[in-house]
């Protein structure tokens, strides 16, 4: 049984209302002309590091600050969401994959079994993001998973690809079809008939989220189940290289793989399918086309009678997938259900591509709210069918406005907002178009400061994770780095960067400022510092505030 009340705080008053919002993929780098940040004019933002050290600092966003493997691993939205809002860092999906392959865990677990039902009769299906991002997955994983499944009796096995170049380098996408091509070249020679099936680029096929735009899962679901994509290729490599004469790794059209003219591998009743992300948000929806009996996003056709597992459980709230290998995080005591519980009325809002992120995320992975009655939640919906590279303002400024009324309205002490484009655009690898974003971005801080002045309340504002602040690959010395044929290799991904964090407004109490002893602060101090702006003290498990009270 959770106690929910917390501690008054000794020194810091209650009633505020606050602001925090959150900036995505907005990272500090060295001023050059590849930090889309520096080079757009973002007054506000800059004028919120004049109160640095006092006012203004950097905190920790990727790695193991943020529950991830190695301190390669660059931060990302869910697990930086998760940090800010369960105030505890947490071994991430990727970690608990880890060691559950390295262990040999997995194949003890109820998932593994359920589906190796399937492995006499039936087909093992393999649908997920090839490349080693490690945001969503991860193709280490998958070549032991192939590997393990081989040995343990899948007799037949397909795998249905994504092409990444969002986590990883465009281009990208050719090295990680020839590897995994080599793998299944390895366990034929064992006697497992093992191919690529079918394949698309994430962000046309399959891995939509927040329900955004069904039509990718579609597109996805007639390749993967029917066998069916306007394009057909006999190999993946060749369908890969040929699919990107006219469109990068993100963006590339569906295709299957063909034996004379005959789809390799569609889907059909006693086959067992597992989806190998671990990441939930642009997993979930599939989930839902795989399992759920009555659904009626789009017209599946055929419904197969499948077993089908989550390499996790997406959704802890939905227990979607039913059936999974490896089990999440549990992030419990969040600190939006405490502040709910000690009368925090709270607004969380963003627009539906960065919707789940101040919320589901935020939630510790839990769709909805913990009481209706004391929260509002507001989509805005994004625009839907174009790269965000050609609307680089997105809806921040509607995000900006929801968030001022919210602020104005009185009804609120806390207002949470997302706020996407530096994220966004920086994704698509557009330099000028990621300056415009962030400027946007700029512009909607500004437009929730000047509420939160008007009602003398008090604002946070940081970030989940590095993005537009550096949009090339550099070496170790920090030089851009150039291809072959010379040309730049453009960063569509996130960084390892820290991001900023600024504390303000009329109704902070004289006297708080950041605490010189957590230098290595991250995203996970931020829950205990938002908790005593709002009065109260954390649970003594969270990580430490970042902030003191001098004098008095
Ligand atoms: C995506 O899903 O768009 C990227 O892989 C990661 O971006 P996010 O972590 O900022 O959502
Ligand atoms: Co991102």
């Amino acid at each position: 049984e959770v106690s929910w009340k917390l501690e008054d705080h000794p020194k810091l008053p209650k009633g505020k209302t606050i602001a925090v919002v959150v900036l995505d993929g907005w990272g500090e780098y060295k001023p050059d002309q590849y930090n889309c940040i520096h080079v757009a004019q973002t007054p506000t933002m800059d004028s919120l590091k004049q109160g640095a050290p006092e006012k203004w600092r950097l905190i920790r966003a990727h790695g193991t600050a943020v529950g991830l493997p190695t301190e390669d691993d660059m931060g990302n939205s869910e697990v930086g969401h998760n940090a800010l809002g369960a105030g505890r860092i947490f071994a991430q999906g990727a970690k608990l994959v880890d060691f559950a392959l390295a262990s040999g865990k997995i194949y003890d677990g109820e998932g593994f079994k359920y589906i190796s039902k399937s492995f006499e009769k039936g087909t093992l299906h393999l649908i997920g993001l090839l490349s080693d991002g490690g945001v969503h997955s991860r193709l280490d994983q998958l070549q032991l998973l192939l590997k393990g499944a081989g040995e343990r009796g899948a007799k037949r096995i397909r795998v249905h690809i994504l092409t990444d170049g969002r986590d990883v380098l465009d281009g990208s996408s050719v090295g990680f079809v020839e590897t995994l091509e080599s793998d299944l070249t390895n366990l034929r020679g064992k006697g497992v008939d093992a191919r690529i099936a079918s394949g698309g680029g994430r962000m046309y096929v399959t891995m939509d989220r927040y329900e955004n735009d069904w039509d990718v899962v579609k597109r996805g679901w007639d390749a993967q189940v029917l066998g069916e994509a306007p394009h057909k290729f006999t190999s993946a490599v060749e369908a890969v290289k040929k699919l990107r004469e006219n469109a990068n790794d993100q963006y590339l059209p569906p295709f299957v793989i063909v034996d004379e003219n005959k789809a390799v591998g569609p889907i059909v009743d006693g086959d067992a399918v597992v989806t190998i992300n671990f990441r939930a948000d642009r997993m979930v929806m599939l989930a839902k086309a795989l399992e759920y009996q009555d659904f009626d996003k789009f017209d599946r056709v055929r419904f197969p009678k499948i077993r089908y597992a989550g390499m996790l459980q997406y959704d802890g709230e939905l227990k979607l997938p039913s059936r999974y290998l490896v089990s999440p995080p549990e992030i419990d005591r969040t600190s939006g259900e405490y502040l709910v519980h000690n009368s925090i009325r709270t607004f969380a809002c963003s627009e539906t591509v960065k919707f789940g992120h101040v919320t589901f995320f935020w939630n510790g992975n839990r769709s909805g709210c913990f009481k209706p009655e004391m929260e509002e939640y507001v989509e805005i919906p994004s625009d839907v069918g174009i790269t965000f590279n050609v609307q680089p303002k997105m809806k921040a400024l509607e995000i900006g406005e929801k968030a001022r009324d919210a602020i104005l309205s009185g009804k609120f002490e806390q207002v949470r907002v997302n706020i996407p484009n530096s994220d966004m655009v920086g994704h698509t690898g557009d330099i000028e178009a990621t300056v415009v974003a962030c400027k946007a971005a700029d512009d909607a801080v500004k437009m929730i400061l000047d509420a939160i002045e008007k009602v003398g309340g008090i604002y946070v504002v940081t970030a989940d994770h590095g993005n537009a602040e550096d949009m090339v690959k550099r070496n170790k010395s920090g030089e851009p780095l150039k291809d072959k044929e010379g040309n730049l290799q453009i960063l569509t991904s996130h960084t390892c960067q820290p991001v900023p964090i600024a504390i303000g407004g009329p109704g902070l109490a004289p006297g708080v400022r950041f605490r010189n002893d957590v230098p290595d602060g991250g995203l996970a101090n931020v829950a205990a510092t938002v908790m005593n702006l709002h009065g109260y003290v954390a649970p003594d498990d969270y990580e430490p505030t970042l902030i003191e009270v001098v004098g008095n």
